[in-house]
């Protein structure tokens, strides 16, 4: 049984989140959707909305599980018995961040692999941050996000 963790903040799960999850699925026995605590970022949606909300959007499958974690991503996957951290990558201005990120994460925990999924070119320009200044603007992003997401969106932002 190899477990494999995807970690992130999902403020909120886009379907570019979703096209990553898919396709881990394929790499991976069982992923676990880790969703987390920030303090130092307030988030738009508190992390069990998060976690509510990827639950609401993913199909019910007995490989996933969705939770939320704070501390060390490492030791959290420790503790799940993952052998690898997922990250989708979507440009190479994500580089940076994510290789430092993977570099820090692989000298902690040397035997945690990270594995990173090239983003599928529709969803390369797509992120949380986005998907949340258009929202506010009162631009559509239904095309962008879960059907769960854009009513919780609604509710949030008002419109
Ligand atoms: O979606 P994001 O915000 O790019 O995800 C970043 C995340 C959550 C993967 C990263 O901040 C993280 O792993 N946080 C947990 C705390 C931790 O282990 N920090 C050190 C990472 S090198």
């Amino acid at each position: 049984m190899i477990t494999a963790i995807y970690p992130g903040s999902f403020d909120p799960v886009t379907n570019g989140h979703l096209d990553v999850v898919g396709r881990a699925l394929k790499l991976f026995d069982r992923l676990i959707i880790a969703v987390a605590h920030n303090s130092e970022k307030q988030g738009l949606f508190a992390p069990q909305e998060r976690v509510e909300l990827i639950r609401r959007s993913i199909e019910d499958s007995s490989k996933i599980e969705v939770v939320a974690f704070d501390g060390l991503l490492v030791d959290f996957a420790a503790n799940c018995g993952a052998v690898a951290i997922v990250r989708g990558l979507r440009a190479v201005t994500d580089f940076e961040y994510e290789f430092q990120m993977a570099l820090m994460n692989k000298t902690l925990s040397p035997g945690l692999e990270t594995v990173f999924l090239a983003s599928r070119e529709a969803y390369t320009y797509l992120s949380s941050r986005v998907i949340k200044e258009v929202a506010r603007l009162g631009g559509d992003v239904s095309k962008m996000i879960p059907p769960a997401v854009v009513q919780a969106l609604r509710e949030k932002l008002g419109g």
